[in-house]
């Protein structure tokens, strides 16, 4: 069955608008699950138009792939922990960039080959700089996205080195290797019939990909698999134009549209810049203010008890999570503390830091998953002004977010990243196993000061600790 192409475009053009409510949807938890939902049935029509666009396709191998590629894709998702998504999400941008260099080579074999047969249109399409420009681009930007996303894969996953790899002459061997894959694509559309530049191109290009990602420390991977994702939605474009197909060109330019302003609001929320990221060396530990100077003889140690006395107490709570919830999947038992404080008259509110965690939304989908009303999570410009007035604020697992030094210390590695001022709050409870840093590797004065008690244990059991002695009590 072959369709026609007004019906094609007619179908592409549905699909790409599902795509554009698809992300609007996902901008608010409330209408996130109905924007997935579109979003893939825009996908679906688009795979299925595709199939039946020409008959040109071997839907035999077609079946293969998908069985193939649908039971690793599966199992990935099912095996894969909430703490460890950063990297899952790493490795399906350089499966992206990957199935652009491999599609866009596999095109440009195609065409050879028909317009060695004596096929016009093929031997035209060869000679059209559209088509072969788009070609290198795809497998440029493809092979940079495929070998920096699996560097940033193994950098999370501990495989690779999480310190930034540092040597003389850096950039200069990054421009020159650059220089070197412009050249072969150049050669590719002024001599498109050998098809060995594409391959050489790739591998250089391969090469640049890994030496873009190896100097950035782990610590900067979530900001850098942002950015891969806008690269491979670059080289899935650029491969919408190599195959003359309008719904990828659109699919791939919202992808690598929706990178960049991830990637910007992630710099924005650490205070960052994206060049800071890039070549500066965030992941390395940095020397600031000495732990003994600030925790000696200053922190407090609490239990659950003490803490279920000074919650009943209480009148306005405050909970702020971080990566240890999710660490220890703590977002139930949080639930059944937010029921039980609520049925006794507290007001509880939850107060997300926007880099909360290891992933954008990271927190979001956690409290989400618990079933914690979407109107209890208050934002940090929204919950600030107000932190005078809670009685209690738990931070749970949270500790660059709630960081003072960001504010205090300007040689810190935070400095300058908006908190949640927890500090203002008339008492803290910091609940974590010990005394150690968070992501920047830096301690926390929050720790130390007078209004602030430590419950030490893990996440989870300290607040069905602190549940079992409310009813208690
Ligand atoms: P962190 O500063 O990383 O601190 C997490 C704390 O959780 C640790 O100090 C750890 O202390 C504690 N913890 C670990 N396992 C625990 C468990 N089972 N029970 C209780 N506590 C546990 O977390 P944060 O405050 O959420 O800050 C996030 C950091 O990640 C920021 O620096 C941010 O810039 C960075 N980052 C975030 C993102 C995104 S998009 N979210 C992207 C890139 C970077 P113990 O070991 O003592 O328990």
């Amino acid at each position: 069955m072959t369709l026609s192409k007004e019906f094609v475009d007619l179908a592409y053009l549905v699909a790409s608008v599902l795509f554009i409510y698809g992300l609007k949807g996902l901008s608010h938890p409330r209408t996130a699950v109905r924007g997935n939902l579109l979003g893939a049935l825009g996908m679906l029509i688009a795979i299925v138009v595709t199939l039946f666009e020409g008959d040109i396709v071997d839907y035999r191998t077609i079946f293969i792939g998908f069985v193939i590629g649908g039971a690793i894709g599966a199992i990935l998702a099912i095996k894969i922990k909430m703490t460890a998504m950063p990297q899952l999400v790493g490795l399906y941008n350089g499966f992206g960039g990957g199935a652009s260099v491999l599609v866009a080579g596999a095109a440009l074999l195609e065409v050879l080959s028909k317009a060695q047969a004596g096929d016009a249109a093929s031997a035209a399409l060869l000679n059209n700089p559209e088509f072969t420009i788009s070609t290198a681009a795809s497998g440029i930007i493809g092979a940079v996205t495929f070998w920096g996303s699996l560097v940033a894969f193994g950098k999370l996953q501990g495989l690779v080195t999480e310190k930034p790899v540092r040597y003389t002459g850096e950039q200069i061997v990054k421009i020159l290797i650059l220089a070197g894959a412009l050249f072969f694509a150049y050669m590719i559309v002024v001599r498109p019939e050998i098809t060995t530049n594409y391959w050489y191109m790739v591998a250089i290009a391969s090469v640049l990909g890994v030496l873009l990602v190896v100097p950035i420390g782990g610590a900067d991977m979530p900001v850098v698999i942002a950015l891969l994702n806008s690269y491979s939605g670059l080289a899935a474009a650029a491969t919408g134009f190599v195959l003359m197909n309008n719904v990828l060109i659109i699919a791939g330019s919202l992808v690598g549209a929706s990178g960049v302003i991830l990637t910007n609001i992630m710099c924005k929320a650490m205070n960052r810049s994206l060049l800071n990221v890039l070549f500066g060396g965030f992941g390395e530990v940095q020397e600031t203010e000495k732990e003994g100077d600030i925790y000696a003889g200053k922190v407090k140690a609490t239990s659950p008890e003490e803490v279920a006395m000074l919650l009943e107490s209480a009148r306005r709570v405050v909970i702020v999570p971080g990566y240890g919830m999710a660490v220890a999947q703590a977002q139930h038992a949080v639930r059944d503390l937010f029921n039980l404080l609520e049925s006794k008259g507290v007001t509880v509110e939850f107060a997300i830091h926007p880099v909360a965690g290891r992933m954008p939304g990271h927190m979001n989908v956690l409290l989400a998953e618990a079933d914690i009303p979407y109107d209890k999570l208050k934002e940090m410009d929204e919950i600030n002004p107000q932190m005078e007035q809670v009685d209690v604020a738990i931070v749970l697992g949270a500790n660059d977010v709630v960081n003072p030094l960001a504010k205090t210390d300007p040689n810190s590695p935070i400095a300058g990243m908006p908190i949640i001022e927890v500090d203002k709050a008339k008492t803290v409870v910091v609940i974590k196993r010990s005394l150690s840093p968070g992501f920047a590797g830096i301690p926390n004065p929050l720790f130390a000061m007078d209004n602030t008690l430590m419950l030490f244990g893990d996440g989870k059991q300290m607040v069905q600790e602190i549940i079992n002695a409310l009813k208690e009590g």
